[in-house]
């Protein structure tokens, strides 16, 4: 599986939960998360030039599912490293997805999940990665900083 946006807040959690499923996991990010992802059981690689060449190192063959958790031009990117078959998901480019025959999630509260998520973060099957946090009456302050584009994991707001 190759996940776009793998050190983001969603990314994140999409390679862990796509690891735990026994998926092999290539993610994208810049340099300096590629330890962080690595720890995951992630595979980095950057989003550069040099995105389409290491995919093909390390999935000859192409991929098997594509996650595009970050727009722009990720799943035309993909599309050359795609296995015959292949599946898209995202959750930024709706049109791109459908257009492959794939689907467009967007989130919707469910405390269900949210139980399921919190019973294997308490069973250490999943780690939340708490970037900055910030006191709620600075949530201006907070979303300037996830609105950069790069924070690693999640920003907490706290009353
Ligand atoms: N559809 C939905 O329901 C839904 C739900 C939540 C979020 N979203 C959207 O999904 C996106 C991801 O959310 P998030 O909370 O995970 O964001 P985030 O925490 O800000 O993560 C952004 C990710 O994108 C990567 N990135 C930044 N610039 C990039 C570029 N030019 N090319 C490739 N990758 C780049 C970052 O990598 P590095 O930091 O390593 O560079 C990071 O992994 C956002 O656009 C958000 O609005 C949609």
């Amino acid at each position: 599986m190759l996940i776009h946006g793998a050190s983001g807040g969603v990314g994140q959690f999409a390679a862990q939960l796509a690891k735990l499923a026994g998926a092999t996991v290539i993610g994208t990010a810049s340099t300096r998360n590629h330890d962080h992802l690595r720890s995951l059981g992630v595979e980095p690689v950057g989003y550069g030039p040099e995105l389409e060449g290491a995919v093909r190192e390390l999935a000859p063959d192409g991929v098997d599912v594509v996650i595009d958790l970050v727009g722009a031009d990720a799943l035309e990117r993909s599309d050359s490293l795609m296995a015959t078959d292949a599946r898209v998901g995202s959750i930024t480019d709706g049109e791109g997805a459908l257009a492959r025959g794939g689907v467009y999630v967007f989130v919707r509260p469910s405390a269900e999940d949210l139980a399921l998520l919190a019973t294997l973060i308490d069973e250490g099957k999943l780690s939340v990665d708490v970037a900055q946090t910030f006191p709620l009456d600075e949530a201006s302050e907070a979303y300037r900083v996830l609105a950069e584009g790069h924070v690693r994991g999640k920003i907490v707001l706290t009353p």
